[in-house]
């Protein structure tokens, strides 16, 4: 038993359910109408979006080197980094719509009756879809890493 890898285990856990959230609420939030309120809310969730990843990172790289298996372990397993590189692509595709929620929410409030252009919110809308396709492949990832795959 080892106290530290369990508190790393549940962290990591809990962190990544709160990011497959945050994408699951952006995802719901950009199908429908942007008024004002939404787009605040839209990069009010965001910004939590990038405090969590960071911590997961941070969290990720304590199991990495703190947990039982021993970084080695991971450093050789190709899973280890196709995991990684799952969760830098998603990351990647964050970025657009995060500089999106931002410009719409500064233009909503500077101009009464703002409307997303369509253009940019079908763009956005196919930056956040592959975010949550690729998501869903970090854990398949995780699960096979783990096992030594
Ligand atoms: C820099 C980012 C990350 C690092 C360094 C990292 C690292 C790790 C490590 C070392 C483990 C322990 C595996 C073991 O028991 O041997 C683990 C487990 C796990 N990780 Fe991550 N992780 C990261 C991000 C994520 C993300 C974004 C997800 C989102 C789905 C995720 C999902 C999981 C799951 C589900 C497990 C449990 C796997 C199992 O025991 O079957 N991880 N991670």
């Amino acid at each position: 038993m080892d106290t530290t890898d369990l508190v790393l285990a549940i962290i990591h856990h809990l962190l990544v359910f709160s990011l497959a959230g945050i994408i699951g609420a952006e995802f719901v939030l950009i199908r429908g109408d942007l008024p004002a309120a939404t787009l605040k809310r839209l990069v009010g969730i965001d910004r939590h979006y990038g405090i969590i990843a960071a911590l997961i990172v941070i969290v990720g790289a304590g199991r990495v080197f703190y947990g039982l298996k021993g970084w080695e372990f991971y450093i050789y397993n190709w899973m280890f980094w196709a995991k990684m590189t799952a969760f830098v692509i998603v990351g990647l595709l964050s970025i657009v719509p995060t500089i999106r929620f931002i410009s719409w929410n500064r233009q909503a409030g500077a101009t009464p009756g703002f409307q997303v252009p369509a253009a940019e919110l079908a763009s956005v809308k196919t930056y956040v879809r592959a975010e949550a396709f690729i998501f869903l492949l970090i854990p398949v990832f995780a699960a096979a890493m783990a096992r030594g795959y």
